[in-house]
C-alpha cells in the first residue's frame, strides 16, 4: 500500500464503484458505503456488480474484500480521513430537486466527522448545494465547523460504458466552499485522478457540470427539430449535417428523446432555480429544450401509425415492434427511457405494441408488463437508435 489514509466512497454504483476502484488502484484503502446490502456481499466477494463497465471485473476482482471493503454501516467508516460522496440526486413530480437521500447520507457521515476530515461531493447538484446544504448538515451533525473539516466539490464525470478510462483521462475540475477546502481537496484528488482542474468554488464546479448537461439537452432539441424540418422538405438530414459540421458548428443527432438519470434532470436545477428567484424568462432555452425533448415520442409515434395504415390489416391487428427500449444503446436502464414512454404512448393508443431489446431477455420484458416479439416476426419495426421504421 503507497497510502496510510484511508478513503470513503459513498455509493458504491455505476458512478461511485468505478472510482473506488481507481482510487484502490491508486494504492489507498477504500471503505465503500453503500446501502445496497448485496451489492456491498458481491463487492467483498470480488464480483463486479456492474459487469458492462469494461475494466471494471479486473479491479473489483483484485481488490474486492481487500483493498476495499464495502459495508452499510457508516460507523465502519470512521476512521476514514476523507468522504467522497456519489448518490442519487431524483427531481420530484414537480421538477424539484429532492434531497431526502443526500441529506440522510451527510447527517450520517457528520455524525462520524472528525477535526480535520475532507468531505467531497461528486453527485450532479444545483449551484450552492455543497455550500449551503451540505455545510449545514455535516456541521449540525458533527458540531464541528468549516474550518474544523473541509468541504469540497468535484462533478462525477464518467459515462456509463467509459467510467474507468474516463477517470483516467478526461478532465475533472474540483472546487472548496473555502481556499483551503479546495487546497486540500486538489491535493488528494491529484493522487488517483491525473488530469485535475482546481477552479474557484465549490458553486462554480457544480455549476460546470450542469450547464454541459444543459449543452447537450439543448442541442439534441436542436438537432430533433432539424430532424423533422429537413423531412418536411424532403432532404437528408444526416448528409445535410455531416458537410455542415466543422470546427464551430456540431450539430447533434436526432432521438426519440433524452433519457437517463443525467441530461433530462440538471436544466431542471437552473429552470427551478431561476423560477424561485422570479426570472422565469432566463431559462426560456432551457425549458423549452425540455419540452421539444420529451415530445418527440408524439413525433414518432405519428409515423409509425402512418406506416402501421400500410399494412392490409385492421390497425389494431397490425404487429409494431419497437427494436430498442433503454435511454441509450447498451446502457441497460430504464430510467426516463423515452423509448419506453414511445412504446408505452402506442399502447394507450390501442395498437398492438411488442417490444424487443438485446439487453433483456423475453422474462425481463414480460415483467415490465410489455409484450416481446421476435423482430423478424413484426410487421412494422421501428428501431428506436438508428430511427429508422420497416415495413416487413
Ligand atoms: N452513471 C453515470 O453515467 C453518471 C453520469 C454523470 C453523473 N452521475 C452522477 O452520479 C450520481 C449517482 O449516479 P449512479 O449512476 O452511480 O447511480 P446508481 O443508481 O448506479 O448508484 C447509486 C448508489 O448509491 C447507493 N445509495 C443510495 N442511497 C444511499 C445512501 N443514503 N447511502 C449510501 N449509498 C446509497 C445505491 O444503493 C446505489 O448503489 C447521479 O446522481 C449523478 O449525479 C452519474
Amino acid at each position: 500500500m503507497t497510502e496510510e489514509i484511508k478513503i470513503a466512497v459513498v455509493g458504491l454504483g455505476k458512478a461511485g464503484l468505478p472510482l473506488a476502484a481507481v482510487v484502490a488502484d491508486s494504492g489507498f484503502e477504500v471503505i465503500g458505503v453503500d446501502t445496497d446490502e448485496r451489492k456491498c456481499e458481491m463487492i467483498n466477494n470480488g464480483i463486479n456488480p456492474i459487469p458492462e463497465e469494461p475494466q471494471l471485473d479486473e479491479l473489483i476482482k483484485k481488490y474486492g474484500g481487500k483493498r476495499i471493503k464495502a459495508t452499510t454501516d457508516y460507523n465502519d467508516a470512521k476512521d476514514c480521513s476523507a468522504y467522497i460522496v456519489i448518490i442519487p440526486l431524483y427531481i420530484d413530480e414537480n421538477k424539484n430537486p429532492d434531497f431526502r437521500i443526500l441529506e440522510s447520507a451527510f447527517r450520517k457521515i457528520g455524525q462520524i466527522l472528525k477535526k480535520g476530515d475532507l468531505v467531497v461531493l461528486e453527485t450532479t447538484v444545483p449551484p450552492g448545494t455543497t455550500e449551503n446544504l451540505v455545510r449545514r448538515w455535516l456541521e449540525e451533525e458533527s458540531g464541528l465547523k468549516l474550518g474544523d473539516f473541509y468541504l469540497a466539490y468535484s462533478p462525477e464525470r464518467v459515462m456509463t460504458g467509459y467510467a474507468i478510462s474516463r477517470l483516467r483521462e478526461f478532465p475533472k475540475v474540483i472546487g472548496g466552499v473555502d481556499e483551503e477546502s479546495g487546497k486540500k481537496a486538489y491535493e488528494l484528488y491529484s493522487k488517483f485522478i491525473p488530469n485535475l482542474h482546481l477552479v474557484s468554488s465549490a458553486k462554480l464546479a457544480e455549476f460546470i457540470k450542469i450547464i454541459e448537461g444543459c449543452y447537450r439537452d439543448v442541442n439534441i432539441a436542436l438537432a430533433n427539430e432539424l430532424f423533422k424540418i429537413a423531412n418536411e422538405l424532403g432532404v437528408d438530414f444526416y448528409e445535410a449535417r455531416t458537410y455542415a459540421n466543422h470546427e464551430y458548428c456540431h450539430i447533434h443527432l436526432p432521438s426519440t428523446g433524452v433519457g437517463g438519470h443525467c441530461i433530462p434532470v440538471y436544466p431542471w436545477f437552473l429552470i427551478k432555480e431561476m423560477e424561485k428567484r422570479g426570472k422565469f424568462s432566463y431559462a426560456e432555452i432551457l425549458r423549452t429544450a425540455r419540452h421539444l425533448n420529451d415530445e418527440m415520442i408524439n413525433y414518432w409515434a405519428e409515423k409509425i401509425i402512418l406506416e402501421c395504415m400500410k399494412v392490409k390489416k385492421p390497425l389494431s391487428e397490425v404487429k409494431i415492434c419497437i427494436k430498442g427500449i433503454t435511454f441509450r444503446k447498451g446502457v441497460k436502464e430504464l430510467y426516463h427511457s423515452r423509448n419506453l414512454a414511445l412504446a408505452k404512448l402506442l399502447m394507450e393508443k390501442g395498437l398492438n405494441v411488442f417490444v424487443y431489446d438485446e439487453m433483456f431477455s423475453k422474462e425481463e420484458i414480460e415483467k415490465l408488463g410489455l409484450k416481446w416479439i421476435d423482430p423478424e416476426e413484426a410487421d412494422v419495426i421501428f428501431d428506436a437508435f438508428e430511427l429508422k421504421i420497416n415495413r416487413v
